[in-house]
């Protein structure tokens, strides 16, 4: 069975709505183990363990957080050639760059046996403590759904 971890950094709840609704998505699929981690739980030993890589971050000042970023230059010293990824963000303003566009490209320097799956989520929330905008948690269902399907296939 495919085993997908899905990893996230949230400091109000947005992120991890985010990431859970995306399980929930995954989760619609049969035949796929996953598993939601708070980055702080996340035992990176086990990372190995996993077919499927996600990552979700906050945008804080145009990227992702100083955490995310620690955890992705951490990746880069295990063997996890083969293996794929993909990330989601959630972000106040579209004057910003994208936080998904920071991860991915840092996921490439620095992991670079990880592929890219699918493009970056980036979902917008109303204000720095949020909500998310309610058009915007379909996506996030449809997105967990289209990569839990991507595995099987
Ligand atoms: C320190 C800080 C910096 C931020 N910088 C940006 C930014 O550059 N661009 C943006 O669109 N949103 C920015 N935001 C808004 C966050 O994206 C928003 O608070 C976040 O999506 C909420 O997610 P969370 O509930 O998971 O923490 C910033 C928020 C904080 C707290």
């Amino acid at each position: 069975m495919a085993k997908v971890i899905v990893v996230y950094e949230s400091k109000y709840g947005n992120t991890k709505l985010v990431a859970e609704t995306i399980v929930e998505g995954m989760r619609e699929v049969e035949g796929i183990e996953t598993v939601l981690s708070e980055l702080k739980e996340v035992d990176l030993n086990k990372i190995p363990d996993y077919d499927v890589i996600l990552i979700g971050s906050p945008n804080h000042f145009g990227g992702p957080t100083r955490g995310v970023k620690k955890f992705i230059d951490k990746l880069g010293k295990l063997t996890l050639k083969g293996k794929l990824f993909a990330v989601f963000d959630t972000y106040l303003g579209k004057d910003f760059e994208k936080a998904v566009n920071k991860m991915e490209k840092r996921i490439n320097e620095k992991v670079p046996g990880l592929k890219q799956m699918a493009p970056g989520l980036s979902i917008k929330v109303q204000g720095i403590k949020g909500p998310i905008l309610e058009a915007e948690l379909p996506k996030c269902k449809e997105f967990g759904n289209k990569i839990a399907t991507q595995i099987k296939t």
